[in-house]
């Protein structure tokens, strides 16, 4: 193997270009070109791809999005862009490819690998840590420490007015970021995607906070909540009590971006050098990940399927700690 391709996919997270890099490197220690595959899966229909050197990933660990681009690719997902990527890929003399993305870029590789073969391990890159095979995936530390410190600066101005607060964080199919932000922030409530919301029992606990002289209760929902977004579940809280000093915040993409934390760039420089090291050893269609801290490799299809487990004793104790 002489010539590998990299490229990053779908929504991108903090700490995708230390994997890039630790990619890039390995390779080089090996003796093998890496080819920048810019744009995802549609950079590699469109040919736009470049041969990269070790300095292209100079000064890069620190920095969030990505040095090679990143795409939501619709052709891929057609037999005949699906072609156009496998003969680019051909045509510049890539023989194996590391992946660097979340559920749609595996649910991807999985399609293309059905009909064309050639090597490829995953890299699980995005914010949502909704993929099975990885305790972790690159950008989740960022992006919930980033929410965090949102939650933290509007409870201070939640404190100071007296008011109930509803955070909309990220996640259109998963609650981990609501989860862990919210315990981490000492959230009164979430609501997330993978436990339905009984919104009755949900106006039922600000009631209660109220008569037990709780003035803030800050109530974290995950973008893809059941119920809805943070516009839903205001108008649900400002119904039933009209008089109740309500906001609500919708954080965005301010979770996508910035310099990422050091857990996702250890995460990120062992998942890169691993993806490599898997292609030297003939692996292919799995991907790499960190479960009780040990490397281990999943096929795509099963860390697509699976989704992680999201923890409901977790969801529960955010209930019982606002108390
Ligand atoms: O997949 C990561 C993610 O940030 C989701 O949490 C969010 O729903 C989505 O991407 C937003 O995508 P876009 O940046 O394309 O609007």
């Amino acid at each position: 193997m002489k010539n590998i391709g990299v490229l990053t996919s779908g929504g991108d997270g903090p700490g995708m270009n230390a994997a890039i890099r630790a990619v890039v490197r390995t390779a080089a220690y090996h003796g093998i070109d890496v080819y920048g595959i810019r744009r995802g899966y549609q950079g590699m229909i469109e040919g736009d791809i470049y041969k990269m050197q070790t300095t292209d990933v100079s000064n890069t660990i620190q920095r969030g999005g990505t040095i090679l681009k990143t795409a939501r690719s619709k052709e891929f997902m057609t037999a005949a862009g699906m072609q156009k990527a496998y003969e680019q890929l051909k045509k510049h003399g890539i023989e194996a490819l590391v992946l660097i993305g979340g559920d749609g870029t595996f649910r991807g590789a999985v399609e293309f690998f059905k009909h064309y073969t050639i090597p490829a391990i995953g890299v699980p890159g995005t914010i949502d840590k909704d993929l099975a095979g990885t305790d972790f995936t690159i950008g989740f530390d960022t992006a919930v420490n980033t929410a965090v410190q949102a939650i933290d600066k509007i409870r201070d101005t939640a404190e100071a007015h007296d008011r109930l607060f509803i955070i909309e964080v990220m996640g259109r199919d998963a609650g981990y970021i609501a989860l862990h932000s919210g315990l981490a922030s000492g959230a009164e409530d979430i609501l997330i995607p993978e436990m339905k919301t009984n919104m009755d029992e949900v106006l039922q606990r600000i009631d209660n906070d109220e008569h037990r002289k709780k003035t803030v209760h800050i109530l974290v929902v995950a973008e893809g909540d059941d119920f809805g977004g943070a516009k839903e579940v205001y108008d649900a809280v400002t119904k039933r009590f009209p008089n109740k000093d309500v906001r609500s915040t919708v954080l965005g993409h301010i979770q996508r971006g910035g310099s990422p934390t050091c857990a996702d760039r250890i995460l990120a420089s062992r998942l890169g050098h691993a993806a490599v090291e898997a292609l030297c050893d003939g692996k292919t269609q799995v991907m790499a990940g960190i479960v009780n801290g040990e490397l281990v490799y999943t096929p795509f299809e099963q860390c697509v399927k699976e989704n992680g487990v999201i923890s409901r004793d977790m969801a529960e104790m955010i209930r019982v700690l606002a108390v």
